[in-house]
């Protein structure tokens, strides 16, 4: 899709549809909204009138206009209520405009600025927030279907703003969408797909791309190597499958003067059947996402690679299957990690943590200063939190602040849970060091405080997407399937410079 900018009259374009808006309770439209309810003899103010049109968020309704302007239908998108505008509004109902329209086969649309006139929003971010709305609103997996489903395919975007010199601020918010959202889509796709085709080697392979596309510098570390350096935990969790696991790390060196580094870790199991303690069946087939933090970080070194922020990050992803057979870990083996610290297997279901201690302890043993690890790690943040925001624990108030704080600037939600050092008893073991599970009180919790165990002096943060990486519906810029949380939020992150709330 192109997306473009140009300054003039909305109601003038040369394109299938124009996509004007309104707030909630306003009873005559102005400025292009108004522009075009006069060029349609006040058709508009009519269907408001009516109480067909309310400006409530998430309404888009498809006004005909038989010729009376080039388009030929206006779609007057709701943005809800003026105190709750933000750009999370701006990406969902570009998002549901675009949708709409194609799926009623309109190939080129226009629309305006929302926001960045009467809403207050400054022309540069709306005009990031509205590529990314489209880009990521217009996603599909359908690679596999052997026909298209419902066809319409959207080729052209105008953002048409009537002052020039903001026009070219929103140019380069569209530069900026367009880079976040091809990482996020790239998350997404590799989420989405099935866990016989995403296998550990192709996480490798997806990583080697964007290494290539970014001159980032890449490692990938192979069985023996894992074992040979020991990551005994990592080994443990992979020893069932036939697919080789993969250690995947890749280095982004944005200011070589500095010695701190952002470290990026994410959970790679490219299938979680739960090994010998085994998922029940229904709905297994989901464990396909279970790499989604360690394609949200790969991705994430994407968007990195191209905005070069003045910061180092290095992104750690443990790739592997869980898998039961004749060679798969048993509950009660102990697994000696990288650190030297020893595990008792309780549950060969909780394999997150395991591999993240390993991941961790490389990670501080390579220089990484501050750590954020992403992770489909447990069902009990679902019961916690829903699928609304996603979980974090850490060990630094100031660092996890500034990770909420990046979530919160991209309107991806993330809320903070205690780490109290009481809940480190649940997960005491007889025989090791530790145990890899805490029992069912703190679920999130003590698994959180696990992975904590192996972060050295790290200043560490963690975040269980298990209920925010998938969504049930489609709505707003979020498309049934995976979401590619935490994408945009570890975008953020490197680009503020991390440290700094
Ligand atoms: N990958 C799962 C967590 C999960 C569950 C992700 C549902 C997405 C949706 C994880 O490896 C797991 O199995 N966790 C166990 C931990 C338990 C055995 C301590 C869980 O949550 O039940
Ligand atoms: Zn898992
Ligand atoms: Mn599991």
């Amino acid at each position: 899709m192109d997306i473009r900018v140009a300054a003039g009259d909305i109601a003038r374009q040369d394109v299938g549809a124009v996509v004007v808006n309104l707030f909630k309770g306003v009873r005559s439209p102005s400025g292009a909204t108004g522009a075009v309810d006069r060029a349609l003899g006040g058709a508009i103010s009519q269907l408001i009138e009516d109480g067909e049109i309310t400006g409530k968020s998430g309404e888009t309704t498809l006004i005909h206009t038989f010729g009376r302007i080039p388009p030929a239908r206006v779609i007057v998108a709701g943005l809800g209520d003026r105190d709750d505008f933000s750009l999370d509004v701006v990406r969902g109902v570009t998002a549901e405009s675009c949708r709409r329209l194609c799926g009623i086969g309109v190939q080129r649309l226009a629309t305006i600025a929302h926001g960045a006139g009467v809403g207050g929003l400054d022309a540069r971010s709306t005009g990031q927030a509205i590529a990314e709305g489209a880009i990521l609103g217009l996603y599909r997996f359908d690679k596999y279907k052997s026909s298209e489903e419902d066809g319409g395919k959207i080729e052209q975007l105008t953002i048409v703003e009537f002052d020039e010199s903001k026009a070219k601020e929103i140019e380069q918010g569209v530069s900026d969408g367009g880079i976040v959202a091809d990482s996020v889509n790239l998350c997404r796709d590799m989420v989405n797909e099935p866990a016989n085709f995403m296998t550990p080697a192709r996480m490798a392979e997806a990583a080697l791309e964007v290494a290539r596309e970014t001159s980032i510098e890449l490692d990938v570390l192979e069985r023996d190597d894992i074992r040979e350096r020991g990551m005994g935990a990592l080994i443990g969790v992979s020893q069932g499958s036939v697919e080789p696991p993969k250690l995947i790390v890749m280095r982004y060196l944005g200011n070589p003067d500095d010695r701190r580094v952002l470290g990026l870790l994410g959970k790679g199991i490219t299938f979680d059947s739960g090994g010998i303690s085994l998922k029940p069946a229904s709905n297994m087939g989901a464990m396909k996402g279970d790499m989604a933090g360690g394609a949200s970080v790969i991705a994430a070194m994407k968007a990195i690679g191209r905005f070069r922020p003045p910061i180092n990050v290095t992104a750690i992803v443990p790739a592997t299957e869980n898998m039961p057979s004749g060679h798969a870990q048993r509950p009660g083996d102990v697994v000696r990690t990288l650190s030297g610290k020893t595990i008792e297997i309780d549950n060969t279901d909780a394999e997150g943590r395991l591999v993240l201690a390993d991941a961790a302890a490389y990670a501080s043993s390579i220089g990484v200063t501050h750590i954020v690890d992403v992770a489909t790690l447990t069902g009990a943040v679902r019961v916690a939190l829903g699928g609304v925001c996603t979980g974090a624990f850490g060990n630094n108030q100031e660092f996890t602040d500034s990770v909420v704080a990046a979530g919160e600037s991209v309107g991806e939600r993330i809320w903070q849970m205690p780490t109290y050092d009481d809940y480190r008893e649940q997960y005491k073991s007889d025989v090791a060091d530790i145990k890899n599970t805490g029992g069912s009180p703190a679920g999130s919790i003590t698994g959180a405080m696990i992975i904590g165990e192996f972060v050295g002096d790290a200043a560490w943060v963690h975040l269980d997407i298990a209920a925010t990486s998938m969504s049930d519906y489609t709505k707003g810029h979020n498309v049934k399937g995976a979401t590619g949380v935490p994408v945009r939020t570890l975008i953020a992150l490197a680009r503020r410079t991390a440290w700094d709330a």
